[in-house]
């Protein structure tokens, strides 16, 4: 059997070029884009071009598009896998597109995206055919994430017309929409996903599936792999716990990191913000990841009340070395 493979999970507003960068480098073997919507690609708005950038030092990266209409979103396949999008830039071009059928927020199901798709899998199918050629075009594999379903489990049957519909990857997280993000994931969904998808069809190739959701140790990767998965895809763990990829992919025994390591990526990540965004956006997009790291240690919500009113690099820098100095 081949070693399992570990993934950054797609994170709308934590999942961008320089977070992707620092999972890389401590042992994510690919990252997924933040969700980048189909229309907007389409009408090309110039702010959607940050989320499509892919910089220098990343690990391979899938990008994500949501929408709902198959012709809108094999166009932003497209855009996206030809790099033909003002303002999108690639050191190295993306490997893969994922399509989100999973994201439970009202604003994006009450439009017929994301989840809601699991309740028109006919539409779902239609999407997934309309954007296979593009990546069979680029040669890259087509991913698809979703959810166990929408208020039970309907992951199984949605999992065979996916890969029918020719998804060479899946991505279950483990809960149903109504579940949201907790109580915990059911890995012994992705057991019946990987059974269903064992009963396809001559002619279907079987897509990878991917386990997702609490994966927080070896222990808790392994639930996934036992059940069938060939990978797993990591989210909310990896935001306060970014070396975690080091103990999934080594085995190693999770040391936590000393308060002078966290502040040094703390400080990595608003300095590479600023760099990469400008310092305005740089601090403020910082804070939250900021608040995920120290979650949890003496002192931290004085500390994340501080950083929530620095406005730049330096402030950050001068409150940290202060903290670090009690
Ligand atoms: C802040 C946040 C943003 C998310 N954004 C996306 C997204 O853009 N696309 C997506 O498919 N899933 C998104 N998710 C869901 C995660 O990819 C993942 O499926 C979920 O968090 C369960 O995994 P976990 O238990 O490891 O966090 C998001 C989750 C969080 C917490």
């Amino acid at each position: 059997m081949s070693a399992p493979v570990f993934s950054l999970a797609p994170m709308a507003g934590f999942s961008d070029s320089v977070f992707r960068r620092i999972c890389g480098e401590l042992g994510a073997d690919f990252a997924v884009s933040e969700m980048i919507s189909a229309v907007a690609l389409a009408h090309r708005d110039k702010k959607t071009a940050r989320l499509a950038k892919i910089e220098a030092g990343e690990p391979p990266v899938v990008l994500q598009i949501f929408g709902h209409d198959p012709s809108v979103m094999a166009e932003a396949a497209e855009l996206l896998l030809s790099g033909d999008y003002p303002g999108c830039g690639y050191a190295a071009p993306p490997v893969g597109i994922d399509l989100n059928m999973g994201c439970p927020m009202k604003k994006i199901v009450n439009n017929g995206d994301g989840c809601a798709l699991m309740n028109a899998p006919a539409l779902a199918a239609r999407i997934i055919e309309a954007v296979k050629p593009v990546c069979v075009r680029h040669g890259v594999p087509l991913c698809v994430k979703f959810r166990a379903g929408w208020d039970r489990v309907t992951a199984p049957d949605f999992a065979r017309t996916a890969a029918e519909a020719g998804a060479d990857k899946i991505t279950l997280h483990c809960r149903t929409r109504e579940q949201m993000y907790a109580p915990c994931a059911d890995p012994s969904v992705a057991e019946a996903v990987a059974n269903a998808l064992q009963k396809l069809g001559p002619g279907v190739p079987l897509p990878k599936l991917f386990g997702n959701g609490d994966v927080d140790s070896p222990a808790a990767a392994r639930r996934y792999f036992d059940a069938g998965c060939v990978g797993a895809a990591v989210g909310r763990a990896a935001l306060g716990n970014p070396w975690l990829f080091s103990e999934l992919k080594n085995g190693e025994r999770f040391s936590p990191p000393a308060r002078e390591e966290i502040v040094s990526m703390i400080l990595r990540i608003v300095r590479e913000s600023a760099a990469a965004y400008g310092e305005v956006v740089g601090v403020r997009e910082s804070r939250g990841r900021a608040a995920c790291l120290l979650r949890g240690l003496r002192g931290s919500a004085a500390l994340r009340d501080r950083l929530n009113r620095a406005a730049t690099v330096a402030q950050f820098e001068s409150i940290l070395a202060e903290w670090l100095a009690i």
